[in-house]
């Protein structure tokens, strides 16, 4: 059995949605299995970056869906994302730095939890203004998973060399 198993209680009822909290489930269980596993020790750190690289795009495509729709408290919503967004960071800069210094054990069930009670109270919450709303799927259709914008210096650093060979 999977770490963190996806049922349909967990369902907002927009597909789209769905098949992104289910990646963000399944790179919950990477991060598990990879902690587990100590010859995996060396795929930890992509692991936390792939999760913070799909943390960021789907919560721009989910607060997108929520504007076509003039969700109401999207702006405290914006706010428990970004305050999640700065704790995969700083999970991921202080693993870089210092593997034992994260405890993995703690930052899988701080993950778990958060994921499970966001979406069963917040995201739920907006399940009735998106149902029967396709402008909310354009919306979040539109958001590419790569905004320039979003990337970091080594990041820039590798995509100038890629570049540069060409
Ligand atoms: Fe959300």
């Amino acid at each position: 059995m999977a770490f963190f198993e996806w049922d349909d209680s967990l369902s907002v009822g927009v597909p789209l949605v769905d098949a992104d909290h289910q990646v963000l489930i399944s790179l919950i269980n990477q991060l598990h299995d990879t902690l587990e596993d100590p010859e995996a020790a060396a795929t930890v750190g992509s692991v936390l970056s792939a999760l913070e690289d799909y943390t960021g795009y789907h919560f721009t495509r989910e607060e997108r869906a929520m504007e076509a729709v003039d969700y109401p408290t999207l702006p405290e919503h914006h706010e428990r994302h970004e305050k999640l967004k700065q704790q995969v960071a700083e999970i991921r800069a202080r693993y870089a730095r210092d593997p034992a210094a994260v405890d993995g054990q703690e930052v899988l069930d701080f993950l778990k939890d958060w994921l499970k009670n966001h979406i069963l109270q917040e995201d739920m919450a907006y399940r009735p203004y998106m149902e029967g709303r396709p402008e909310a799927i354009s919306a979040a259709e539109e958001v590419a998973f790569v905004d320039l914008d979003d990337l970091d210096e080594l990041e820039m650093d590798g995509l100038n060399e890629v570049n540069n060979a060409l």
